[in-house]
């Protein structure tokens, strides 16, 4: 089975917990975009979803599923997302797709995180992937001075503008064995919208598809 394969997998292991009536928060990225299209095949159960980018907003509103402003639905019952890594502990980093803002927003209203991934992206410890941090653009040294000095290597993401009209830096060359601490580090830097690290809140449920099939595993 191939990764786009095993994405698919966990992305529709994850409809077993949508339940009628939901207004589903939806992440960003190729495996939440599966998500999207399988639910799309249960949107009579829905009342709606509220999207975390602007790409998944359209990719919603293209299948029928009503688009909602969170600043009226209120707290969500679920947000399902995909990630770039994931640890045991479920901290993971998010943000290749340069949506981790409107993510960390919906994940924070949402009572219960599923998070959707092929296997590969399980680690036993973070920062391989680089960790992207949105930041408004006249703090771009600033930031990138005090990303240098937390041991990091700030890489402008050339070309790139959010959704919010911000820059993505991301960080190379950090090995982050504390996320918590390094998430609420980050987000000190005058600048900083925010970092890919979810630690401080972290998934609560991670389903892995793989090449023996779907393993899930949850916070403890
Ligand atoms: C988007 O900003 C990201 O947080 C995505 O959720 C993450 O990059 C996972 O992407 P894929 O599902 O495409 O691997």
């Amino acid at each position: 089975m191939d990764r786009d394969a095993m994405k698919k997998a966990a992305a529709e292991a994850a409809l077993d917990y949508i339940e009628y009536g939901d207004i589903v928060g939806v992440g960003t990225g190729s495996t939440a975009d599966h998500f999207i299209d399988a639910l799309a095949g249960i949107k009579a159960k829905l009342d709606g979803a509220v999207a975390s980018s602007e790409a998944s907003a359209q990719r919603l509103q293209q299948l029928g599923i009503p688009v909602l402003d969170l600043n009226t639905t209120g707290d969500l019952r679920i947000y399902v997302d995909g990630t770039d890594e994931a640890t045991r502990h479920l901290h993971l980093i998010k943000g290749g797709g340069g949506a981790l803002t409107r993510e960390k927003i919906v994940a924070e209203a949402s009572e219960k995180f599923v998070c959707i991934a092929d296997d590969s992206k399980l680690v036993d410890v973070l920062g391989s992937f680089p960790l992207p941090v949105e930041v408004i653009p006249m703090a771009q040294s600033l930031v990138g001075r005090n990303i240098v000095k937390l041991g990091g290597v700030p890489v402008l993401r050339d070309g790139f503008i959010t959704d919010n009209g911000n820059i993505i830096i991301d960080i190379q060359g950090l090995n982050i064995v504390d996320p918590v601490a390094m998430e609420a580090e980050l987000n000190k830097i005058p600048g900083v919208v925010t970092n890919g690290l979810f630690a401080r809140k972290p998934a609560d449920l991670l389903i892995l598809g793989g090449g023996e099939g779907i393993s899930t595993l949850s916070r403890k």
